[in-house]
């Protein structure tokens, strides 16, 4: 049985709606709820059994901790053993927001929301829904994005039911996340911050407030084994069913793709800015233009692997991307994607 849908309006959330959401989180069940990078399976965060559920809808690895979505700083503090420097700059800044803080984990805080480890994720959303939702319940809510294992992220409704199916109760569905990237995770338990996944806010934002904040070389993969290493570090993750292949330039990218369209195979092609028009559209070949810029071409990506996933799309061709450090989340997505 597909799980119930609720049309929720980010404007105005339906009192209703939340009020049925808060009951099946506080019987221990799970939400899927929109945020603002992107939808995330919701329970609470302080329930192990919760928890368990949430690691067995996903067919997710314990090893891999979740992320503990608040309302605020204040709330963060608490799942906190310690409130690092960095953590009050950072919370204050950006807060809420797509970025997540990895702190000293409180003893109150169950074990398995960070995989047996001796921190804790918080992110304080900035979606209305999820902030209306995280009111209304009183507590935190620990929310991993709403996808199996190793598949591509859900920006919309209809990915979570499509991927998740009845693993999840109830979806609200808040319409299209408007980052469509996961948040940046920076861990402030050390001294300088480190970040451990490149996401929706920039790495130059972060630096403009925490000049010493350490960025691993692009491209350095975590071992999936270790605890404190980020789940998004998986060498294959964000994973679409299709082949990808990236290839420099925009017009070798189109001409990989109309070989592959020639040989019979069914190809979508990913780029930048406008292609000119080609007898191969109507050969298999499909063209999606992403945007210019990493804002605009983030909120594009996932929704793209995903609808070339459901037209049965054997090889997606993509235009390499600018080396330069804005671009660095989304290069690290298509790189995962290919692995
Ligand atoms: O944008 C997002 O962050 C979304 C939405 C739903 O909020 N959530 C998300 O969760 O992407 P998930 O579980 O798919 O990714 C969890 C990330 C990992 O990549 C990892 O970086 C980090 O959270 N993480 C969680 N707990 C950690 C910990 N104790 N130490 C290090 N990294 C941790
Ligand atoms: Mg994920």
């Amino acid at each position: 049985m597909p799980p119930r849908v609720l049309v929720v309006d980010p404007q105005h959330p339906d009192e209703g709606a939340l009020g049925e959401a808060v009951a099946i989180l506080r019987r221990g069940g799970l939400v899927a709820i929109p945020t603002e990078t992107v939808y995330g399976l919701a329970g609470r965060a302080l329930d192990p059994a919760a928890l368990a559920r949430i690691y067995e809808a996903k067919g997710r690895p314990r090893t891999h901790p979740l992320i503990a979505h608040v309302e605020g700083e204040a709330q963060a503090q608490r799942l906190a053993d310690r409130w690092p420097e960095a953590a009050a700059l950072l919370a204050s800044h950006f807060f809420p927001g797509p970025l997540t803080l990895v702190v000293p984990r409180a003893s109150t805080v169950p074990a398995e929301i960070a995989a047996g480890g001796a921190t804790v994720a918080v992110r304080a959303p900035s979606h209305p829904i999820a902030r209306a939702l995280l009111v209304a319940l009183g507590e935190p809510l620990a929310a991993p994005s709403a996808n199996r294992y190793q598949s591509v992220s859900p920006t919309t409704a209809a990915h979570v039911v499509r991927g998740l199916g009845d693993a999840v109760e109830l979806v609200l569905d808040g319409g299209a996340c408007t980052h469509g990237i996961e948040s940046t995770v920076v861990d402030v338990s050390v001294t300088p911050p480190r970040l451990l996944r490149p996401g929706a806010l920039s790495i130059a934002a972060i630096r403009a407030v925490v000049p010493d904040l350490v960025v691993p070389e692009e491209g350095a993969v975590v071992s999936a084994s270790e605890v404190r290493a980020s789940p998004g570090l998986d060498a294959r993750h964000y994973a679409p069913r299709a082949h990808v292949e990236i290839v420099e330039g925009q017009d070798a990218a189109f001409r990989r793709a109309g070989e592959l369209a020639v040989a019979g195979k069914k190809v979508a092609l990913l780029v930048r800015s406008p292609v000119r028009r080609s007898m191969l559209t109507g050969l298999g070949m499909s063209v999606s233009i992403l945007g210019e810029s990493p804002a605009h071409y983030a909120t594009q990506l996932f929704a793209t692997l995903h609808e070339a996933d459901d037209r049965g799309v054997d090889v997606m061709v993509v235009e390499a991307l600018p080396a330069h450090e804005d671009w660095f989340a989304i290069r690290d997505r298509l790189r995962r994607a290919r692995a």
